[in-house]
């Protein structure tokens, strides 16, 4: 599984790329506002931070014409750019006409399987179905992304699918589980799958009879 980290703190993806683990980052409008700085600035510090990882930077506009300029725009910033295009009916029509350019795609705001197979049809390179805005609204976010996995097997479409709104680790282990090709998730949550009390515990014991036993490397 690829694992993106979902921020635009050029902070995070720095300390998350040093790991060497990480494989892309996602973006939003949202997190890009959150950052503070300029749309094109992050984005290219992101991909300088995270070298041959897939960067997502996402249109704004909602129209077909103007979608297909500012995706023209991001895609020419730098090689690993993916181009985050929202599924509306412009979208789907905006990442068939990338694909055919040889531009890669990231339809975001995918909730259900059949939006999901409008965009694995249009050609995109990776589908993000949000799980965690589902969960809040008492439903099983994970559900579709389970049905859009195997969508894409049985039919063997190219898209890769991504879990989005990651809210917490479980999700990155129901993702795992319903054989999800990419999570994404906010730096904390990445840091979240390193913790386990017995690991601390273990290790505690190892270095305390160690250090009581007077042992030395070398
Ligand atoms: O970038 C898409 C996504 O991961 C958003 O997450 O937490 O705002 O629902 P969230």
């Amino acid at each position: 599984m690829k694992l993106f980290v979902d921020t635009g703190d050029i902070e995070e993806v720095r300390r998350a790329a040093a790991w060497g683990i990480l494989d892309g980052v996602t973006t939003n409008p949202t997190l890009i506002a959150k950052a503070g700085k300029g749309f094109k600035e992050t984005v290219l510090a992101i991909c300088e931070a995270v070298p041959g990882g897939d960067i997502s930077a996402e249109v704004v506009a909602t129209d077909y014409d103007t979608m297909l300029k500012e995706a023209t725009e991001i895609a020419s910033w730098h090689p690993q750019i993916v181009v985050k295009v929202p599924l509306i009916e412009p979208g789907i029509r905006l990442v068939s006409t990338l694909a055919d350019r040889g531009i890669r795609t990231n339809v975001t705001l995918v909730f259900s399987v059949g939006q999901a197979l409008m965009a694995a049809k249009a050609g995109a390179t990776y589908i993000s179905n949000f799980v965690g805005r589902v969960d809040d609204l008492a439903d099983d976010g994970m559900a579709a992304v389970g049905d859009t996995v195997d969508m894409v097997n049985t039919y063997g479409f190219a898209s890769e699918v991504l879990v989005a709104s990651v809210r917490h680790p479980l999700h990155v282990t129901q993702a795992i589980q319903v054989g999800a090709h990419v999570s994404t998730m906010p730096f904390k949550i990445m840091e979240m799958l390193f913790k386990h009390p017995l690991t601390d515990i273990g290790l505690k014991r190892f270095l305390d009879d160690w250090n009581a036993a007077g042992l030395k490397i070398g």
